[in-house]
């Protein structure tokens, strides 16, 4: 048999493999204080974005997923009434008080005003910075029941798209199933994705929302909440680390550690509070610029509950909302499609994120709250 038309030598390590802590390790790996092209933007979007008593809209609800909520309320999915409907949550007087941040869909990010300003111009005019929703939606993941989060194919041309486009930050949702898992693979997956996604986003000038969601779905207790968002969020800054995104130039965006939607077993809101920041203590640096929860189908009323709890003594980083269903659920019922109705939704939208701010700042007292408030917007199997 002929010689294979190689040496041996091709093979060979362009350096010797070390172990960690070694003085060759350290020249593979990128200093961490390497200065990035847009650093101080990224910070100062950052900074801005967590000033006391703010928060985020999340209002970046996939078409599939907006056209459900509006056909709920009787309107018709179309591009023209997912605008006005967009046109309205941002249109609201003094919305940037309390809102430092808006996610849109990518949709959204080009869409205007009916007087032909562009959303964009209009969330600036109110000190808001517009974000875009960047990752591609959730497929199967082979193997399991679980799934993985796509996006990161042509990524930071988008990325560079949306910036040119008046984007500041971005997000990205990955989810984590605990009645379908979780398993190694997915959890890794999740992290892994999310750390990249993060690091070409920084690069691009966009400060990065990292979003791990633990859903809701299943009975399981509070305890088990607590253990799988420990591992998740060990994970997380694990690949974070390794991809070396800069903790002040980013956002987290977590789930609240509580049981699951059918778990008998009911926790107070000082309950989750207390799971919840023990968990965040033992796994987020301090130096990361912000925690925006999400809401993941609690009522309107208890997300603002519980994240008022969470601000009852000082945290090392500024603990706010990121929102979508508990910042919009009455918003939109009590719009439905009519413009005589838009005030009405608006003040009530206004309201919502005052009382969040308030609770920001541990300073929410809950008053008269409407039944729909205090409902539950919980879906099973919940897709973004
Ligand atoms: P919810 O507040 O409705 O959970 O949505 C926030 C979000 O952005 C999910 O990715």
């Amino acid at each position: 048999m002929a010689a294979l038309a190689f040496s041996t030598k091709s093979f060979a390590p362009r350096q010797p493999l070390v172990a960690w802590g070694q003085k060759a390790h350290s020249k593979r790996v990128a200093p961490i204080t390497k200065a990035g092209k847009y650093d101080d933007e990224l910070l100062e979007t950052a900074t801005n974005m967590t000033k006391p008593g703010k928060g985020i809209l999340a209002m970046d609800e996939s078409n599939a997923t907006c056209g459900s909520r509006l056909e709920g309320v009787g309107v018709e999915n179309n591009e023209e009434n997912r605008r006005r409907y967009r046109e309205l949550l941002i249109t609201t007087p003094n919305l940037g008080e309390h809102i430092g941040g808006a996610i849109l869909f990518e949709e959204t990010l080009y869409q205007s005003c009916a007087d032909g300003t562009t959303f964009v111009d209009a969330l600036k005019a109110q000190g808001i910075y517009p974000g875009i929703k960047v990752d591609k939606g959730l497929k199967p993941l082979a193997n399991t029941n679980e799934s993985w989060c796509q996006g990161l194919d042509g990524l930071a041309d988008r990325a560079a798209e949306y910036y040119k486009q008046g984007a500041r930050f971005c997000k990205w949702r990955s989810v984590v199933s605990i009645p379908d898992g979780p398993s190694r693979v997915a959890v890794t997956d999740c992290a892994y994705g999310l750390a990249r996604y993060a690091a070409i986003c920084q690069n691009a000038g966009l400060v990065p929302i990292v979003e791990p969601e633990i859903l809701l779905d299943g009975d399981h207790d509070i305890d088990t909440t607590f253990e799988v968002a420990s591992w998740v969020w060990a994970e997380t800054f694990k690949y974070l680390a390794d991809n070396n995104v800069s903790f002040e130039r980013m956002l987290l965006k977590p789930s609240m550690v509580g049981p699951g939607a059918d778990c008998p077993k009911r926790s107070t809101p000082e309950e989750v509070a207390d799971y919840t920041l023990r968990m965040l203590k033992s796994r987020v640096p301090p130096a990361t610029a912000g925690i925006m929860f999400l809401s993941g189908g609690l009522s309107e009323l208890d997300s603002t509950l519980y994240l008022n709890a969470m601000n009852q003594s000082p945290n090392p980083w500024h603990v706010s909302f990121s929102y979508a269903r508990a910042l919009q659920n009455t918003v939109l019922k009590t719009w439905a499609g009519d413009d005589e109705k838009k005030d009405e939704a608006q003040a009530i939208l206004a309201r919502r994120t005052q009382e969040n701010g308030l609770a920001q700042l541990g300073k929410f007292v809950a008053g008269d709250v409407s039944a729909s408030e205090s409902e539950s917007t919980y879906q099973k199997n919940y897709v973004y």
